[in-house]
């Protein structure tokens, strides 16, 4: 019995225990900010919902969960911001190096559930690849649903990570793209001044038939959503993927909680009716 036990702690589960992945091309999207190309030592393809997560875990170093871009050409798609311990270095890997992945986590953006409504995303800062990520989903499967409204807010133009994409997005039929700049004085073409959430003002959508889908820092979340409020936009529609200091990624350590949720297990994307009485509190 207490050895069936000491066997079972002692096991590593599928969670913990990381797969090699190997850096197989790694593109600079402007200062600071990398797209890896992973292939997986598995070879076998790699089953995800936009939204998710892996923990990349640099060896001797430590893990950093990052969200999951994509999977192109047999290869898993994560784009690093370096700040810090690990994202440095790990932007810093060149070609055929190796680093230790965990993954998929957490719970994606509910795309199907969504079809046949308007689709307004909304994001700021460079904290966007979860939306991004939902974004190139709906273009993809554009038929599937309604109008689609991207607002984005960055602090400076350049900052805007994607640039052209963006403009492509603008010409598809029935896409709103709206661009704002808080911290230019100078106003470009197709941008204006000012924060990401005044963008509301001039999204055209339906609120009464659709889904709104957000990531970036809390507090310009919370800003949308009383924004959307004065929208009538209800509760029910909205969506949101929170950020947190992740240690385990799956449920185990407790270090990502968010009232009775697990942010790592139970989001990173959630309902927002269901964490609606904890989001924006100090303390939970
Ligand atoms: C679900 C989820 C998805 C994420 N997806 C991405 C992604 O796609 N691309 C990406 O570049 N980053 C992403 N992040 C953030 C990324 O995990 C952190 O930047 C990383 O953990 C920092 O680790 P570090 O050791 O390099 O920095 P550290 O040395 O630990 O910290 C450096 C600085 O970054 C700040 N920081 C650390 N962790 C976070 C965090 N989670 N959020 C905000 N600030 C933080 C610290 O306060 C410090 O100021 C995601 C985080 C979560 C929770
Ligand atoms: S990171 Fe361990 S419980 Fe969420």
């Amino acid at each position: 019995m207490m050895t069936d036990l000491l066997s079972k702690l002692q096991t590593p589960t599928k969670l913990q225990t990381p797969i090699v992945a190997t850096l197989a091309e790694k593109q600079q999207e402007s200062p600071g900010i990398y797209t890896l190309h992973l292939a997986l030592e598995t070879n076998s393809s790699f089953d995800f919902a936009f939204g998710q997560f892996n923990m990349l875990y640099l060896f001797g170093l430590g893990e950093v969960p990052i969200s999951i871009m994509g999977w192109q050409h047999d290869l898993l798609l994560h784009t690093i911001r370096a700040v810090g311990r690990v994202t440095q270095p790990l932007v810093a890997l060149d070609i055929g190096a190796q680093l230790g992945l965990r993954g998929p986590f957490g719970q994606g953006w509910p795309l199907r559930q969504l079809e046949g409504l308007d689709l307004v995303f909304i994001t700021a800062g460079l904290g966007c690849a979860p939306v991004v990520a939902a974004i190139h989903y709906a273009v993809e499967n554009r038929s599937k649903y309604g109008r689609i409204v991207i607002l984005q807010g960055v602090k400076h133009h350049n900052d805007l990570l994607w640039q052209p994409q963006y403009e492509r997005w603008r010409d598809l039929g029935d896409c709103q793209v709206l661009l704002a700049a808080s911290e230019e004085k100078k106003r470009k073409y197709h941008w204006r001044l000012g924060m990401v959430t005044e963008l509301l003002a001039l999204a055209q959508f339906d609120s009464s038939h659709c889904a709104v889908l957000m990531c970036g820092p809390e507090i310009m979340m919370l800003a949308a959503l009383k924004q959307l409020a004065k929208h009538q936009v209800s509760d029910k529609s909205v969506y949101l993927s929170l950020e947190r200091n992740f240690q385990c990624g799956h449920g185990s350590c407790g270090h990502c909680q968010l009232g009775p949720y697990f942010v790592c297990k139970d989001g990173p994307v959630f309902h927002y009716p269901q964490i609606k009485s904890w989001f924006g509190l100090a303390g939970v």
